[in-house]
């Protein structure tokens, strides 16, 4: 029976098929413009990273990967198998240099597109924020009063370091995770538990 895996499109795809191939010793890569790819009993789905979830939730796909900032954001509730090491990066907050976060101010404007992880990280900080949610360049907002503060990824640091923005705190670190949909794990157990090993020698 055919294990359905959702993959975020991009370099995560891209390294996730070369342990593919690495296991099958045969080339694993989508057509064109197709979504869907068949093959040595797989079905592969490219999608959004942040949809990546979505897909296996909703039982559409068996298995997902992507980054745990995904899977943090959207609170999902799977089964986490495997770090798959790829895609490392972290979610900061972070300000202009020098700056720091005024616990005097009754409200702290954030911008962000992590709008969950950012309410969860304030909450525990029992901090008042005023999210603005952003869909990206969200370096930019402090930069031009938009925000006081951002709360995002960061891989190299160079985004930050070249607009004079500086990590004040580390909320977590994240890379790829291999997970699967509850149910599916419990009714496939067996062959997703092959999958994962398989990988996890692969890496
Ligand atoms: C991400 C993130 C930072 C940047 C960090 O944005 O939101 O802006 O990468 O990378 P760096 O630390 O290596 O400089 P992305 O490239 O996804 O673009 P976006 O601004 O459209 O979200």
């Amino acid at each position: 029976m055919t294990l359905t895996i959702a993959l975020p499109k991009g370099r995560i795809a891209d390294e996730t098929l070369a342990f593919f191939k690495k296991i099958h010793g045969e080339s694993f890569a989508f057509e064109n413009r197709k979504l869907i790819l068949e093959k040595a009993g797989f079905r592969f789905l490219l999608v959004r990273s942040q949809d990546v979830p979505t897909y296996v939730t909703r039982g559409a796909a068996e298995i997902g990967i992507c980054g745990k900032d995904a899977l943090l954001e959207q609170n999902a509730p799977v089964t986490e198998l495997l770090d798959l090491k790829i895609g490392r990066c972290k979610a900061v907050l972070a300000m202009k240099k020098g700056e720091r976060l005024d616990l005097s101010k009754t409200r702290v404007r954030v911008a962000t597109k992590m709008v969950n992880i950012t309410k969860r990280f304030f909450a525990q900080k029992a901090m008042a924020v005023e999210i603005i949610k952003l869909y990206g360049s969200i370096e930019l907002a402090p930069l031009v009063g938009l925000a006081d503060a951002i709360v995002d990824i960061v891989e190299t640091g160079k985004t930050m370091e070249e607009n004079g923005l500086e990590a004040i705190e580390t909320i977590f670190e994240s890379s790829a995770r291999l997970f699967a949909n509850r149910d599916s794990f419990i009714e496939r157990k067996a062959d997703i538990l092959a999958l994962r090993s398989a990988i996890a020698q692969a890496i």
